[in-house]
Parts: structure tokens; C-alpha cells; sequence
């Protein structure tokens, strides 16, 4: 009809589709009950959600079906992406521009700035940061700790004692998942603990190599191998979520998790501070290591781009980032959302961010890819991994490989 009327030789735009295509790895019991939300939020605008879950915690199979994707020309209406990923696509020219949307939002002022160097190329907004997660956190058995007589770790070695009780006690002390991202993930925040904040962002965000043949970061490789002594036979390829319900049970003591851990307690309906404990990553209290789920837009033909709109529209409202953190467990990117709805450590992640953040304590974390382009964090894994599973088995190999693990990537 409207071609008609247009006449001869003139199309119409075609109306906009009203789906959203979402690809993401949200697909633990916890993750998935948070992207309901967003789900609900689209759904009452009319639009129809087509799911694209990749399990696998950290991304990398998400990442992986991304890749594909692009290539084939059929990029979703948005992807769940991490840091340096993002700036890859968008220096490929892969992603599209919702710059009129954050300008009229005003999400530059609300946005912390060290994460608008991911959200942002060239001045031009092409994703939005849906939470702040950090991995410097650990998760704690409430009734295990009291019947072990624990208190909190303030120091490594705090930890390693804390570790022993559980142990003398016959409980697992360490729940663990044996996967590369995990065992990368918790050595960040090993790094962090034994070198401090200062020392992890010389050898981590700025790969000075005096930094990273030191002694500090062979120190750091000790701690990890510490560490290893505590989990029960099983461990390795478990998934993170496994792990946490160990420590949900009361099977074991304590993970070293991302905050994400936390939605899974919620999910099982765990209060904090009555059944479980959440506590900063031993020696790392004050310090954020962070990594934010970014919804990253991509070039989709014009009657795809209203969709887009839509939910970076829904994604960054102030209510949206308070409903979705509450239940995944991080907080908000917004920096202007009371932290009203979210239980003590939600309150005292939303706190721990502005304060490091102000203090110059807001660090990337590389093994989720903010600190460093994914080759050199996938280098990172991979030494980590080697390390901890006994095929390098010296920290000070381990030293030696990482710097030329780096350097090759680099
Ligand atoms: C993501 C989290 C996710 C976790 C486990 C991390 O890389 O940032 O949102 O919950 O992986 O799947």
C-alpha cells in the first residue's frame, strides 16, 4: 500500500522488527533468572526475545559462536561481551552507533570514565555497560565457618590458616572449578593479594617485565600452588557454578568467584550474612578488579536498528541496572542508582567501586579481558592453567613462560 502511494520506483522503509536477538553465556540458574528481567522489560514493549545462550562461564564459546556469526554477515541484535573484545569489532568497524541515545541520556556523566573506554570508540557509543562485576571477592559457607570457628582473612596467609580449620574439620575448604578462565580468574586476584593493587598494575595492566620476573610474581605463583592443596579430587573441568552449590550445601568452604557466584546463593534462595558470607579476596580489600557485561551493538540492517535502541534504552535505566545487579549479583555500572534493593555485599560492592574508583583502585581484570587485548589474556590462561595442573611446575618456570607467552601474543 504505502509503495503505491509513493509511486513507482520508491520501496517503503520497511517496518522495524520487533525482536531482539541476544547472544550471551547467562545460562546458570542465577544468570538466567537476571536476563528474565530484561526479557520482561522488552517483552511489555512488544518485543519478541530470541535467545542465543553459549554456556560456558567467562564467554569463550560465546565468543566463539560471535565470531562466526559476524563473519557469516548475521550479527545478532546484541551480543554479551567483555572489554577488549568489544574494542576489537569495533576497530574492525563491526559495530553500529547508539551515540544519539547516550547523548540524550547523558550516560557519559553516570559512567564511570575507565569503563567508557570500552563502551565508546572514537567518541562514538557502540555498547553499554549493563553491570560491574569484580573477581576479587570470596564466597563463604555461613554454618561451616561457624562450626570451624573461622573469622575473616585479612591477609593470604589469614587464608591459608582458614583453609587448614576446614581442612582439620574434614570439610572440602576450597570449591573449585578446574577450568582455564577459573583458575586465571582467582590469579588475579592472587596477584593483586601478594604484590598489592600497585604491583598488580605494573605487571598486569602495564606488562612491565621487571614486574612480572620478579620475585613478588613468583611469590604469586607460590600462593596459587597453595592454593591447589585445598580443593577436593574432582576439581578439575567443574563448572564455577558447581562449585558454588558445593559451598551452597555446606560441602565445602569457600570459592574464589566473581560476584556472579552470588546470584546463584540468591537463586537458592541464601540470604547473605545469615547463610553465606561474602568477604574482599584476602589482602585485596579496597581494590576492585573489575569486569562489566557489555551488550555491544553491532551493524544490523536499518529495520533491525529500532530494536537496538531499545534495549540499550531498557538495559540502562536506572531501574533496569537496580532489578537486574540485585539478582545477578554485581552492581550497577550507572553510578546513580541507590543502592536501596541490594543485600550487605551488593551494598558493599556498589561502595567498594566508588571508593576504588576514586582512590585509583578500579583495575582491570585480565583474565575477563579488561586488562589486556584477548590474545594476551588467553596467553594468561593458558601458563595459569599449565601451572596449576602441574605441567609447568616451578614458579619460577612459570615466570619465564608467561613473559614469553606475552610477548608472543602482544
Ligand atoms: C561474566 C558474568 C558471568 C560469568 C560466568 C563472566 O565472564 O562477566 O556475567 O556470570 O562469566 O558465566
Amino acid at each position: 500500500m504505502a509503495a503505491s502511494v509513493l509511486g513507482f520506483g520508491t520501496t517503503a522503509p520497511a517496518a522495524d522488527i520487533k525482536e531482539v536477538q541476544m547472544l550471551h553465556w547467562w545460562t546458570s540458574g542465577g544468570e538466567a533468572a537476571a536476563l528474565n528481567v530484561l526479557k520482561q522489560d522488552l517483552g511489555k514493549e512488544g518485543y519478541v526475545w530470541k535467545d542465543v545462550p553459549v554456556a560456558g562461564g567467562g564467554g569463550a564459546g560465546a565468543m566463539t559462536t560471535l565470531k562466526a556469526m559476524v563473519a557469516a554477515g548475521n550479527p545478532p541484535t546484541a551480543s554479551q561481551i567483555l572489554g577488549y573484545f568489544a574494542l576489537d569489532y569495533a576497530e574492525a568497524g563491526k559495530l553500529g552507533d547508539i551515540t544519539a541515545l547516550a547523548t540524550k541520556e547523558g550516560w557519559a556523566k553516570v559512567i564511570p570514565t575507565a569503563l567508557q573506554k570500552f563502551t565508546t570508540t572514537n567518541g562514538k557509543w557502540d555498547t553499554v555497560p549493563v553491570n560491574i562485576h569484580s573477581v576479587n571477592w570470596i564466597w563463604l559457607n555461613k554454618a561451616v565457618m561457624e562450626k570451624i570457628g573461622g573469622t575473616e582473612p585479612k591477609t593470604f596467609d589469614d587464608f591459608v590458616a582458614l583453609l587448614d580449620k576446614a581442612k582439620a574439620a574434614g570439610v572440602v575448604p576450597l570449591a573449585l572449578g578446574g577450568q582455564p578462565w577459573q583458575e586465571a580468574t582467582m590469579f588475579d586476584s592472587v596477584i593483586a593479594s601478594t604484590g598489592g593493587i600497585e604491583f598488580y598494575k605494573k605487571a598486569i595492566i602495564d606488562l612491565d617485565e621487571t614486574a612480572l620476573k620478579s620475585d613478588t610474581m613468583k611469590k604469586s605463583f607460590d600462593n596459587l600452588a597453595k592454593l591447589r592443596s585445598y580443593t577436593d579430587p574432582n576439581y578439575a573441568g567443574r563448572d564455577w557454578n558447581l562449585a558454588t552449590a558445593m559451598v551452597i550445601r555446606g560441602d565445602a568452604l569457600v570459592q574464589v568467584m566473581g560476584d556472579w557466584a552470588k546470584g546463584e546463593f540468591r537463586a537458592a534462595n541464601k540470604e547473605a550474612g545469615k547463610d553465606f558470607i561474602c568477604y574482599r579476596f584476602p589482602g585485596t580489600d579496597g581494590a576492585v578488579i573489575y569486569n562489566t557485561d557489555m551488550f555491544a551493538f553491532f551493524n544490523v540492517p536499518a529495520d533491525r536498528k529500532a530494536a537496538q535502541t531499545a534495549l540499550a534504552d531498557a538495559a540502562m535505566s536506572k531501574s533496569f541496572q537496580s532489578a537486574f545487579n540485585v539478582i545477578k549479583g554485581s552492581v550497577p555500572a550507572r553510578m546513580d542508582v541507590p543502592d536501596t534493593d541490594f543485600d550487605m555485599c551488593g551494598k558493599k560492592g556498589i561502595a567498594d567501586v566508588k571508593s576504588a574508583n576514586a582512590s585509583g583502585k578500579f583495575v582491570g581484570s585480565l583474565a575477563q579481558n579488561y586488562a589486556q587485548p584477548p590474545a594476551v589474556a588467553a596467553a594468561y590462561d593458558d601458563v595459569v592453567t599449565k601451572f596449576f595442573h602441574g605441567e609447568i611446575k616451578t614458579s619460577d618456570v612459570a615466570v619465564t613462560e608467561l613473559i614469553k607467552a606475552i610477548n608472543n601474543a602482544k
